[in-house]
């Protein structure tokens, strides 16, 4: 059985470039994703790291070209409070972390930890400031702490600390979820609490811009977005947040590995909701601000099920199969096609919680099939979108259905065209084809990720039964397109030259 699907290729009205940010990943104090994940310690002899952070992590994130991280949190970030992560480490005071497991932290992994370990992953770091917990002169003098060159307090106490320049990060959210657990918000409160947090936010960078991220909102609370829109300068706001989690129930998650097919359908289905939710709230930004000032933080996204057995139920260590590669690879084809306000993303969480890319036991760490879509895309990066046009059977379940393919396609620099193209349907191949328009195809590459079955994925003993291998099946057919029969459950990525 086949489904038959047709692409085309459109020449865009106006160039949109794939901002690289979308494909950015998300670090919170929650589990083991710092502490026994990034971090294993200065001390640590049986680990290779730099200053406490694991050689291979880095090495790992650094092939995905990682753009920026988002930390410390999540709800952490708005219980956290810097000033008890600088300074001599045996000094520190601990924290509990009241969140996730309750378990006490002793801040040896802070402010200069964070920053100086994203100078190591040539990420751009992306502080979440605590709005929830916290004074608004924390925050400002957070700003000043790692961004202010000359003398003051917070710049003196940074080179007391051992750092002479500041890192000039750009992105800061002000607050997380401040409709949850960021102070269980009114959007109008909210709102007004951000516009005096972002006025005292000030821009020590010396012109290269304060980027002010808003909390955004809980999926399809649309009011949310319209009330920030209306209410907070666009002066004031040059990103607003949505987190979207692919969850099939709250009250009942599920196995991340043993699904079953219904299971998966609603998984999917959750996945695919982030497409309306996107397009809504652009229509919303639209509205209110026309000259496209204000950009789309889809800042918390993912698969989320139940915790693998045996762990920690507050720790949100989860397994990661084709499932999760499906979600991955349709997500990111939806972010990618809207890149005209989309223009950053982070996926939760990088290492050990919800969908990791990287899970690590002991001196062992694995690449999950999510880890192997974000870097058969990475491709996509800062390249030029092609818009598309998609005719896709549907992925149908119990007389539901959603699409079952995903596509989407840009140009690089040095002029080669890439296509990604995902088929969810479980059971079905999907026979493809591809209107090349005006773009040629003299020479056609691919990979392609997929697996013996659904449920398959990388476990310690067995870390590479899912990888990318190549795919020469593309077809040339009549009148400038291509075939592509992709397999079920399955992504692949061409590259055209
Ligand atoms: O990513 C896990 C949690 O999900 C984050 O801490 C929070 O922001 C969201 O609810």
């Amino acid at each position: 059985l086949y489904g038959q699907s047709s692409v085309r290729l459109e020449t865009p009205q106006q160039e949109q470039i794939i901002s690289r940010h979308i494909y950015g990943h998300f670090a919170e104090h929650l589990g083991r994703c710092i502490y026994d994940g990034f971090y294993v310690g200065e001390k640590n002899d049986s680990i290779p790291h730099s200053d406490g952070v694991r050689k291979d992590v880095i090495e790992a994130l650094k092939n995905l070209n990682i753009p920026n991280l988002r930390w410390p949190g999540g709800c952490f970030a708005d219980t956290y409070h810097w000033k008890d992560g600088v300074g001599p480490k045996a000094q520190r005071p601990a924290i509990v972390n009241n969140w996730w497991g309750g378990v006490t932290e002793d801040n040896s992994f802070g402010t200069h930890d964070f920053l100086n370990m994203c100078e190591l992953l040539g990420a751009e770091p992306y502080l979440a400031g605590n709005v929830g917990s916290g004074e608004v002169q924390e925050l400002a003098d957070w700003v000043q702490y790692v961004n202010f060159k000359g003398e003051s307090p917070m710049s003196d106490w940074r080179r007391k600390n051992g750092r002479q320049e500041p890192w000039k990060v750009k992105f800061w959210g002000v607050g997380n979820e401040a409709w949850g657990c960021g102070g269980n918000m009114t959007a109008d409160y909210y709102t007004d609490i951000y516009r005096k947090y972002a006025t005292f936010m000030s821009d020590w960078t010396n012109g290269s811009g304060l980027y002010r991220i808003a909390s955004g909102a809980n999926s399809a609370d649309y009011n949310w977005t319209e009330t920030l829109m209306k209410k907070i300068p666009s002066g004031l706001m040059k990103g607003m947040g949505l987190h979207h989690y692919a969850v099939i129930n709250w009250d009942n998650k599920g196995s991340a590995t043993q699904y079953s097919e219904e299971e998966y359908f609603k998984t999917m289905k959750s996945a695919w909701f982030m497409n309306e939710l996107v397009e809504k709230n652009i229509a919303i930004m639209d509205k209110y601000d026309p000259k496209g000032l204000v950009d789309l933080i889809v800042d918390e996204w993912g698969g989320w099920y139940a915790v693998e057995p045996g762990t920690n139920p507050g720790f949100l260590y989860q397994q990661n199969t084709m499932r999760d590669a499906m979600i991955a690879g349709m997500t990111l084809n939806i972010f990618n096609n809207h890149a005209r306000r989309v223009k950053m993303a982070n996926l939760a969480q990088a290492v050990n919680v919800l969908q990791a890319v990287i899970l690590t036991e002991g001196k062992n760490m694995i690449l999950t099939p999510t880890y192997h879509v974000m870097e058969m895309y990475k491709v996509h990066q800062d390249a030029k979108l092609i818009p598309i046009s998609l005719q896709s059977t549907d992925f149908e379940f119990n007389q539901k259905k959603i699409p079952a393919v995903s596509v989407s396609a840009s140009q690089d620099k040095q002029g080669r065209t890439h296509i990604s193209l995902v088929n969810i349907d479980p059971k079905k191949n999907n026979k493809v084809r591809v209107d090349l328009g005006s773009v040629k195809a003299a020479k056609i590459s691919g990979r392609i990720l997929t697996a013996e079955n659904l449920r398959d994925y990388n476990s310690f003993k067995k870390p590479t039964t899912i990888k990318p291998v190549v795919y020469n099946k593309a077809k040339v057919v009549n009148g400038g397109a291509i075939e592509v029969d992709i397999p079920a459950f399955s992504v692949i990525v061409l590259e055209l030259i």
